[in-house]
């Protein structure tokens, strides 16, 4: 108990009440399609520097966005102390070591997800931020969607509505295909410089078979944006309101069905690698009275759109599609805005670290569930 309460955020972390001096960690490809031009250009913020181990590359980089400063590597950055907040983008696993050791040396921290690839990587990145009295939010851009928070309004409104009937069932659908489709990477910046990523063997769960680590970081990488959206629809904050009830995977450890009882509304979730043009992804929710299904746009279009359709039963009812389903802000560009604005202003992160642990614990279960079947 005592330990939960110590990783909560931690409302007595004074507020930096003026412009953020922001660095950066890792200037490849996200980076550079998505949070730099973010962060070189929101108004709550000075981008001021930008750590990457490949050198060229950074300096073409920092040139590209206006960075003034370069560093090597995060361990440089950290010491810089000009910064307050560091955002960090860099391999699945070494990101949050690296997250880590700046929480740890009193830098605020957004990355990109999975935060962690155990929950024992994901404890020690909370103790950092502990140690330094730092606050960590993680990127799961899903939930700064116009249109995410759009259906989870809904839901709310629908589970006090006594005509709508119970909540029955929630699908999740999650077909990779062309991750980028729709984004010019002409304009990619890349050099010839190879550095090789941070060993994760010692930091995924003990328990995982050697064989099984590419299915488990592969399912994680992807799905983890899944648990969470659905955790955030249904506002379920604490572990114990999950439970992970079927584990339904191919050999491959990443197609097919898992389903989740969470805040005891049945979820599945429905994965799988394809060749599709482009990412194939909706939701819909059931209610005895009507459902609610989205489509989102595609991840790189700005803004994106979320079309979200409604169905009602009753004597008046029918399909319509709520004015409101255009998304008024690009989701990656509003989740840079939302850790701006809460370490300005004190408030809560809706996406914290000490809520992204729930997650990685959610996929040890998971994978523990179909490693234990895979063996039958
Ligand atoms: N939220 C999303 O939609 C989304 C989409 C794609 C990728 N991601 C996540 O973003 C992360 C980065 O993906 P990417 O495609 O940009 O990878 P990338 O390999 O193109 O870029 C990572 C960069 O980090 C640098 N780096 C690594 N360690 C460093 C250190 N200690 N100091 C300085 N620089 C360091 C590398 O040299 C590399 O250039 C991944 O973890 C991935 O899970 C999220």
């Amino acid at each position: 108990m005592e330990k939960q309460a110590r990783r909560t955020n931690k409302p007595e972390i004074t507020p930096i009440n003026r412009t953020i001096r922001i660095g950066y960690v890792g200037g490849g490809f996200l980076a550079q399609n998505a949070h730099l031009g973010n962060f070189s250009s929101l108004p709550q913020c000075h981008l001021v520097a930008l750590a990457e181990r490949r050198p060229h590359l950074a300096e073409k980089v920092a040139l590209h966005f206006g960075i003034d400063k370069t560093y090597p590597d995060h361990l440089s950055l950290a010491r810089d102390p000009e910064i307050d907040a560091v955002a960090v983008s860099a391999d699945y696993a070494g990101q949050g070591e690296i997250a880590a050791d700046l929480l740890r040396t009193g830098k605020h921290v957004f990355m990109e997800k999975p935060m962690a690839v155990s929950t024992r990587q994901a404890e020690r990145i909370l103790d950092a931020a502990n140690e330094g009295n730092t606050r960590l939010m993680v990127g799961y851009m899903k939930r700064y969607d116009t249109g995410n928070r759009r259906i989870r309004d809904l839901i709310r409104q629908w589970q006090q509505d006594r005509g709508k009937g119970k909540l029955l069932y929630i699908r999740c659908h999650g077909f990779c295909g062309n991750w980028i489709a729709g984004l010019d990477t002409s304009g990619l910046i890349r050099t010839d410089e190879s550095v090789g990523a941070i060993a994760a063997e010692e930091l995924l769960p003990d328990w995982l078979p050697a064989d099984g680590r590419r299915g488990y970081v592969g399912y994680l990488q992807q799905y983890t944006h899944q648990v969470n959206l659905l955790r955030f629809l249904l506002d379920a904050q604490s572990a114990d309101d999950v439970l992970v009830t079927n584990v339904d995977l191919s050999a491959d450890g990443y197609t097919g069905l898992v389903t989740l009882q969470i805040k005891g509304v049945r979820c599945v979730i429905e994965s799988a690698s394809t060749k599709f043009h482009g990412w194939d992804e909706n939701l819909h929710v059931f209610f005895e009275g009507g459902w609610i299904r989205s489509t989102p746009g595609l991840l790189f279009s700005r803004p994106s759109t979320n079309d979200i359709e409604i169905y009602e039963s009753g004597e008046n009812g029918g399909i319509h599609y709520p004015a409101t389903s255009v998304n008024q802000s690009w989701h990656y560009r509003a989740e840079a805005e939302h850790f701006l604005q809460c370490l300005q202003t004190g408030a809560e992160f809706d996406s914290p670290g000490s809520d992204a642990l729930i997650d990685v614990g959610i996929f040890e279960t998971i994978y523990q569930k179909f490693i234990h079947s895979s063996k039958k």
